[in-house]
This record gives C-alpha cells, structure tokens and sequence, in this order.
C-alpha cells in the first residue's frame, strides 16, 4: 500500500515539474478564437510572429499561393483565377497545368455577359455559385471579378469586365462580391487601375483628369470596396501619373485605404512588382507572380528574391526601414487569411452541381442580347426570322464559333471546363425537339488552335479549304434552308478577346464580313449571332433582318443560345457598351496614338470623360467643345456618326410601354406595361441630365435601372430613389464632389437613345 502511494506521488511530482519545465500550449489563444473581435485576434497573432514569419506571409512560396504561420497553426492562402470558374491546378511555380484529373469545373458566362443582364440578382447568383466551386477546390481568394472600364473596343480584354458604364459596372459588382464573400472567399476586385488596354500593358503610363478618374474609372472599384467590403485588391501592371499601380502611392495610400477605408489586402498583379522601397512605403500587401530571376525558369527558391521578401528584411536589418509598413502589411494578410482560410463558416462548396448549371444557363439567358430583329417579307406575311417558327423544316448552321470551345484560351481566365455545349449541340438538340433538321457547315476558318497551359479542348479544327470553297458550300446550302444562322465572332486567341494583347482591327476577322454578306444574299432569312466580349464593325448590318450578341457563356453557351433562338425564354439583354460604326468613332480613338495605344508608352486619356455613350451623346453638336481641366486642355470633337446600337440597348420578343412616370418626392415611380403577346423582362433606365451646370458635364448619365418581368399585357411600378449622389461632379480643385443647383432632367427609358419619359427635378 505504501508502495503504490509513493508511486503516484512520483508521478504527480513528475507530472508538475515537467509542467514547470515544457511550455504549456494555450488552450484557446484569441487569434484562434472565431468569435474573438477580428482586430484583436491580428494583433494577438501578430504579436506572436518572429520577423521571419511576417516577411513570409506577405509574398508567395508558389504561383498562387503564400504561406500563412505553421508554427502558429495559421494556414495559407490558396488564390485562383477568375473569374468566371476556377482555373485549373498548375505546377508549384509554374504557368504549366499541372496534369490533375480533378480541377476542371464550371464554366460560367464571362462578366460582360453578366453585365448585359442589367440583373443584380444576377450577379448575387454568380457570386454565390462561383464561390461554392472555389470552396469546393479549396481556394481562398478568387482572382476577379474585373471591373476595367471599356475605353476601346481594342482592349482583348474587355470580355472580362462589365462594360463602359461606372453606375452599370458598379452596381453589378457589388452583390456579386457578396456573393462570393458570404461564403468565406475573397474576391480580388482587379485591376486597380485604368488597366484599360493590353498592349504595352506592363510599361504604359496613364495620364488622365481627376475627373475622369473619379467619374468615371473608379466608381466601380469604390462600389466593391465601399458597399460590397471587399477583402481584397489587384494592382494593375501599368503605370499612373509614373508609378506602378502595384505600388502606387496615390492609388493606394490615399485614395483606396485614406478615402476609402479599406481595410483588406492589396494583392499585386502576377509580376506587376519591380521595386522594392515603393512597395514598402505606397500601400502593396501581397507580392505574387514576380519575375525575378529565375523564376520563370521554375528555379526553386526563387520566391526569397521577391522585392517584399529578402531585400525587404535585409532593408529592416540594416536598419533602412522600420517594422511598422511590414505590421500593417502583416495586419492586412491576417485579417484576410481570418477571413477566408480560417474562416469557420465556410462550407465544402459544390462542383458543376445542377445548381451551378442551371445559375449559369439563367445568367446566360439574361446577358444575351437581341440587337436587331426586323421582319421579312411585305405585309400581313412579313415575320421576323427570331424566334424560330414552328413551321421551319430545315435549318443551315454557318461558322466556326458554332463548334468552337471557346472556355479554353483568353489567358488567365481559361478553365478546364468539366463539359461545354457548343451552339451546334444545342441548336441541334432543340431543333431535334421541334421535328426541325439542322445541317452544319464551316463557313470559315478561323483559329484551330485549341489550348492554353497545356489544357487542350481536344478538337482538330483543320480544314485546308479555301476560302472560295468554303464560301461557296455555305451559299449553296443556304439556298436550300428554310432559315440560315450564322455563328461566328471573335475567339480566344490571340489579337481577339484575349489577355496580353489587344486586337488589330475593329472588324471581324477571318472574311466573315464577306461570308455573312454571300449568305444574306442567298437566303433572306438569315440570323447572324456574334459571340464576342467586345463591340466590331457590321458593314453587313443593313442585309440581315435578325442579329444577336451572344458574348462568351462558358458551359451552357449553346442551351443558352438556344433558348434565345428558338424563344423558350424570351430575351432580356442589353448592350453594356456602345457600338459605334467605325473605330475612328471612338472617343479614345480621335487623337492618333497619344490616347491610344500611347507614344513612347504614354498615354493619355483625351476623351476625358466622354466615353462610350457620354460621348455619343455629342452628335449633331455643332462646335468642339473645349475646356480645361486639371491644367490640361481638352478638346472633344463631335462624333461623325450615331451609334449602331446605343449602350443599354436590347430588344425582346414582346413589346413594353412606359405608361406612367411621376416624381413623389425623391422617389420616381415608373409604370411599365408588356403590351405583346409573351411573357418578357424589360429593364427601365434612369439616366440624369443637368440642364446647366458650372462645369462641362456629360449630357445625361445613368443612375439607376431595374429589370423587371411581364406577363402579356402585364403593368408593373417601380420605384427609383433619387439620392444626392447622383447629381454630383468631382471638382479637381477642391479635391471634393459638389453639385449645382437647378433643374435637371430625369430621363426614363429602355435605353440610352429611347428615354420617352421625362421628369423635371429641382436641387435646390
Ligand atoms: C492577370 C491577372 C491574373 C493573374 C494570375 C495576370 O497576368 O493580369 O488578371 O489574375 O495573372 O493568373
């Protein structure tokens, strides 16, 4: 007995002076506590961090990630692009694809078509379905979306943004970040900023008026960080006023995190990092993709020649530079590794699941637009050639986008999409349904390539043809169709809506302006459908009756076409940008190279903030307006030609009327009547007009819009709030918006050149 007691009093004096000895681990430290106040578990786990620690976790240790604190428990960050799927696995520090067999995924239309939905519910479904295929492949940061603003129909890379619009662009973004951040991943809203051209896009330095940078540039990436509290930012490649964007004092320091009050994490673009003072001192948190030496060899290590990683601690060593800048940085990353990795409310996410497929045949449905739909034939036979009839036997498919997987290539948001349909398969299937036949031919021959980063559609598309042959099967099986849709437009490679560089002519490429026109010819019931992310020439317009912008949709491109032509939904699309005739009709395309592609990599935004409709707006003005702004003379010479199609415009299958429109208060009530025969959506735009104004001023400009669905013969009202902020202008001088007193007019319609109802309102 006695034995055993002096055993167990071994033991428990063994027990407490191992205790004594060994370091407790903390049962509960504050920065792992979820329900902890956010700031007080960064500082807590800052406190923790030896230098080593915080140097690494602010730049990369692969392609698309960055450490978090082993030692601490703290996980990394998995980035992906972006943004419209989840990009498939690449090698540790390499572009290459790395081989897997489980990181395809779904193919979601691009943002340009999301944006032709006018839909912000749209965009709350793409956030949250997107996000769901990120957790699902374990990322934390989602590379996108992308909220440039369409300045040239040049720009490859236009089909990832949301048009030409600040308030369109801005009011799509937000519910959009909600959507994916309710999920516990981080948007990373890019490329902040005026990354608006690829050519030259890692050397051009962008001059432009604070006005037009305030009005019209950053709307949009203020809505993300403002309204949508996005957790983190892009650095653009370019340059601004001479300093990298990445690393961009004014960008960065003042406006994102002074005026702004960001508090998430400014991530740079991949490589857009070159020194490393600027980006310690201008407001960089996150270095990734740098071309250091080596790197793009694969060599390892590389990552510790990062400029935020040695030379940084060798700068802190020698005493050059404090620790507080690498705190803040340190602070930042934490707050979104909280956010997202160690977020204890995310979920496992879903791949290609019936929701995600049915999300994106919705947005699809919505984004495509009905640019143009007259009938044919005279009289009480005359019928538009959309929706396709009953009656019709035999349809003719023309063109290469009709069997082209077009969700490989475009750059760094290509995807290993787990199924696309094409517009030939959808077309075929629903034609198939109506007891219609459907006959494909090639028309043209465009680009057989097929792979990005060793991710290959596996499609041969030779065909050794000449254009002659190919022309002339595409004719004479035209003669023999009772209806012909061409399907052609541009694709993903290069010099078309692609990333690193921009395109070389405004036309379509490939002779299809020919082709479209030989088929016109042939068959009077022709539909020509472009799928395309930017606007292009259309010297063929006049010859055919029905024309649709079908944008790039990801994994249901041809359900979704297929919906539109053969009318199971009615379309609700409209334009995000403007088309203009010519290239040399717009804005950024009047004054030679110095506005575009830049001289000497300058370039200078001329236009200042006649963009897109703000500058089609000025047609029929007699005189050039000139003024000053900022110290810099501005000369805007009136558009030679109106529009093709105006921004905000798109048909529907049905007719609307606004029948009613009254001001109560600040509120605009609008009453909208379906006065067709079938069920539609129809989105009514509110677009602001100053009568007088102190400063030159766009003519109108939207504000507000809502999309709304009718039944046959359906009247709905909406309301529109009017706010303070939608009658202001930024006034360089004092660094503030002000607005005039006055009468402005309220303009009320379903696009920018159809605003039937007019409103009289007072700032007083
Ligand atoms: C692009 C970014 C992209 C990143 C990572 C860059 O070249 O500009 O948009 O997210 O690569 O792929």
């Amino acid at each position: 007995m006695q034995r055993v007691s002096t055993l167990i009093l071994a033991v428990l004096l063994f027990a407490c002076t191992a205790m004594a000895v060994i370091p407790q681990k903390e049962t509960n430290p504050v920065y792992l506590n979820p329900n902890a106040p956010l700031e007080e578990r960064v500082e807590d786990a800052l406190s923790r961090m030896n230098l080593d620690e915080k140097i690494a976790i602010i730049h990369a240790q692969s392609k698309f990630s960055s450490p978090g604190v082993a030692r601490l428990g703290i996980p990394g960050l998995w980035c992906t692009d972006g943004p419209h799927g989840i990009r498939a696995e690449v090698k540790w520090d390499e572009w290459d694809q790395a081989g897997w067999t489980n990181d395809s995924c779904f193919a979601f239309p691009t943002l340009t078509c999301l944006a032709a939905t006018w839909n912000p519910e749209m965009a709350l479904l793409y956030g949250q379905s997107i996000s769901e295929e990120a957790l699902y492949r374990n990322k934390n940061v989602l590379l996108g979306p992308g909220v440039n603003i369409y300045r040239t129909p040049l720009n490859g890379r236009n089909f990832e943004y949301m048009g030409e619009d600040p308030c369109l662009s801005a009011t799509m973004v937000v519910p959009y970040v909600q959507g994916v951040q309710d999920n516990g991943v981080a948007v990373c809203v890019k490329h902040f900023a005026l990354n608006n051209q690829e050519d030259g896009r890692h050397v051009v330095n962008v001059t432009l008026s604070d006005r037009a940078l305030y009005e019209i540039y950053l709307p949009a990436f203020e809505a993300a960080v403002k309204q949508g509290k996005a957790w983190s930012i892009m650095g653009a490649y370019n340059r601004i006023w001479g300093q990298y964007a990445c690393h961009n004092h004014r960008l960065l320091v003042d406006i994102l995190r002074g005026e702004w009050g960001f508090d998430g994490a400014v991530i740079s673009d991949w490589g857009g990092v070159s020194n490393t003072d600027e980006a310690i001192h201008n407001g960089l948190d996150l270095e990734f993709g740098s071309w250091t030496d080596g790197l793009t060899e694969g060599r390892s290590n590389s990552y510790d020649a990062y400029y935020l990683a040695e030379p940084y601690k060798e700068k802190i060593k020698k005493g050059e530079v404090s620790t507080k800048e690498l705190d803040d940085k340190v602070r930042n990353v934490l707050r979104l590794i909280f956010r997202t990795s160690m977020n204890p409310n995310r979920g496992f996410g879903a791949l290609n699941s019936i929701e995600h497929i049915l999300a994106g045949r919705m947005i699809a449905d919505e984004g495509i637009v009905l640019l143009k739909n007259d009938p044919v034939g005279k009289g009480k036979q005359a019928q538009a050639v959309l929706p396709i009839s009953k009656e019709v036997k035999t349809i003719l498919v023309v063109g290469e986008n009709a069997i082209k997987q077009m969700t490989v290539g475009g750059g760094s948001s290509s995807l290993k999409a787990q199924y696309e349909i094409s517009p030939l398969a959808g077309i075929t299937r629903r034609a198939n349904e109506n007891h219609m036949s459907v006959t494909y031919v090639r028309g043209y021959v465009g680009d057989i390539g097929g792979e990005y980063n060793g991710v290959s559609t596996g499609q041969d598309l030779r065909d050794e043809r000449s254009a002659a042959e190919l022309t002339a099967e595409a004719v004479a099986a035209a003669k023999q169709a009772d209806v012909v849709l061409f399907i052609g437009g541009l694709n993903k490679a290069d010099h078309q809506d692609a990333e690193g560089c921009d395109r070389l002519q405004y036309g379509l490429p490939y002779g299809q302006d020919e082709l479209i026109s030989s088929l016109a010819a042939a068959n009077k019931n022709l539909a020509v459908v472009i799928l395309s992310g930017n606007a292009y020439a259309m010297p063929w317009l006049a010859q055919t009756p029905a024309l649709i912008h079908a944008w790039f949709n990801g994994s249901e491109t041809g359900n979704a076409l297929a919906d539109i032509l053969f009318g199971s939904v009615n379309p609700s699309g409209h334009l995000p940008f403007t088309i203009f005739p010519t290239l040399e009709d717009y804005p950024s395309h009047q004054y030679g190279a110095a506005a575009y592609p830049g001289i000497n990599n300058e370039v200078e935004y001329k236009e200042d903030l006649f963009v897109g409709y703000r500058y089609a707006d000025l047609y029929g003005t007699k005189k050039p307006i000139k003024y000053t702004s900022d110290g810099r003379e501005y000369t805007i010479n009136p558009p030679k030609h109106k529009p093709l199609f105006a921004f905000g415009h798109g048909l529907s299958y049905t007719t609307f009327r606004i029948t009613k429109a009254a001001l109560d208060g600040r509120n605009v009530k609008v009453t909208i009547e379906n006065t067709g025969k079938v069920a539609g959506k129809q989105v009514v735009q509110l677009y602001v007009a100053p009568r007088k104004s102190n400063a030159v001023r766009p003519k109108k400009e939207l504000k507000a819009f809502a999309k709304v669905e009718l039944k046959p013969g359906e009247s709905k009202e909406i309301s529109l709030q009017l706010t303070d902020e939608m009658f202001r202008y930024f006034d360089a001088e004092q660094h503030a918006w002000v607005t005039d007193k006055g009468t402005y007019d309220i303009c009320i319609g379903t696009s920018s050149d159809d605003l039937p109802a007019q409103l009289e309102y007072i700032v007083k």
